[in-house]
């Protein structure tokens, strides 16, 4: 939570205007609102007037109220809530932006943050001696893969060590920001690791190909295209069709799907098993009680060798 407020009225200028290209291009985009809600355009015309002089004075903020028919006090709320707007100074030739939330803080951001206390100012939102050059701490910039970093006008500047950081904040107060690289300062490209891509290296994009002894040809060599290119069914099993050996006949397919069936299909008394009597249903223990068998009352299950009467 920072404590934000107006710049002490030694460096308040008396007075504030757009330039004459800024200020048609706030015309017009006033004008994109419905009559009445002209002041839905505060967010945008005091982001240019910061690009325009650097940031936001308390002239800058009048003027803009008036031209939105706003109360001054709406507009500094509105400039003091959003820590996107500068309220003091800043450098003529860069502000920058040093990331201090976690990932930057764990790879680095304290001795990026020295450099600029050793170069601007010990605390942040002061200009240097000559005036090009401020800085502050912000929060996590969207960069973190590439931390630490620091941001710079609209460029980010990723991967620094205090070293690299060094010769990019010289450069910039020297006028030579321009010749600066924005982005990672280690040689990857983007978040890419250092040494290079490790993965989806390849891109086959095969076609449709006929099985050729265990391999699929295809049309498609990444790497060189019209050639052809061998890819092994293992690798590429979405695109390998039914093997000979794999296909079988619809009459095949039904005996296997009958015999799948077959138990569900057996009448409920039979027990559904090679070599079943079916002499363990009770409808069978109750035949044998009928023809005077000796039967035990146990309260056990009749043994399963017990057979019936008959087939003694
Ligand atoms: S933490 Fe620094 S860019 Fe996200």
């Amino acid at each position: 939570m920072s404590v934000r407020r107006l710049a002490d009225d030694s460096v308040q200028p008396q007075s504030f205007a757009f330039s004459n290209d800024n200020a048609a291009w706030a015309q017009k985009r006033i004008a994109l609102y419905p009559a009445g809600r002209q002041q839905s355009a505060v967010i945008p015309l005091l982001m240019r007037a910061q690009e325009q002089d650097g940031w936001i004075s308390r002239a800058t903020i009048e003027t803009i109220a008036d031209m939105l028919d706003m109360p001054y006090i709406r507009v500094l709320e509105v400039a003091t809530f959003y820590t996107q707007f500068q309220l003091q100074p800043v450098g003529t030739r860069a502000h920058i932006q040093v990331c201090g939330t976690t990932p930057c803080m764990l790879r680095g951001a304290e001795d990026i943050r020295a450099v600029c206390q050793k170069h601007i100012h010990p605390d942040a939102h002061h200009l240097n001696d000559d005036g090009t050059l401020s800085w502050e701490e912000v929060e996590c910039a969207g960069a973190c893969v590439n931390a630490p970093m620091v941001t710079i006008g609209f460029d980010t500047y990723e991967d620094l060590t205090p070293e690299r950081f060094e010769e990019i904040l010289l450069a910039f107060r020297d006028g030579k920001g321009d010749t600066i690289q924005p982005g990672p300062q280690n040689g990857r490209r983007f978040s890419a690791p250092l040494a290079g891509q490790t993965t989806l290296l390849e891109d086959p994009k095969p076609t449709r190909g006929h099985a050729k002894g265990g391999r699929i040809e295809t049309d498609v060599d990444a790497t060189k295209p019209g050639r052809k290119q061998e890819i092994d069914e293992e690798a590429a099993p979405a695109i390998k069709g039914p093997s000979e050996e794999g296909k079988v006949s619809e009459a095949e397919a039904k005996s296997a799907e009958k015999k799948a069936a077959g138990p569900a299909r057996r009448k409920p008394d039979q027990a559904g098993r090679e070599g079943a009597t079916g002499a363990e249903s009770p409808a069978i223990e109750k035949t044998a009680s009928e023809t005077g068998e000796e039967t035990k009352t146990t309260g056990r299950r009749p043994s399963r060798a017990k057979k019936p009467q008959a087939e003694e």
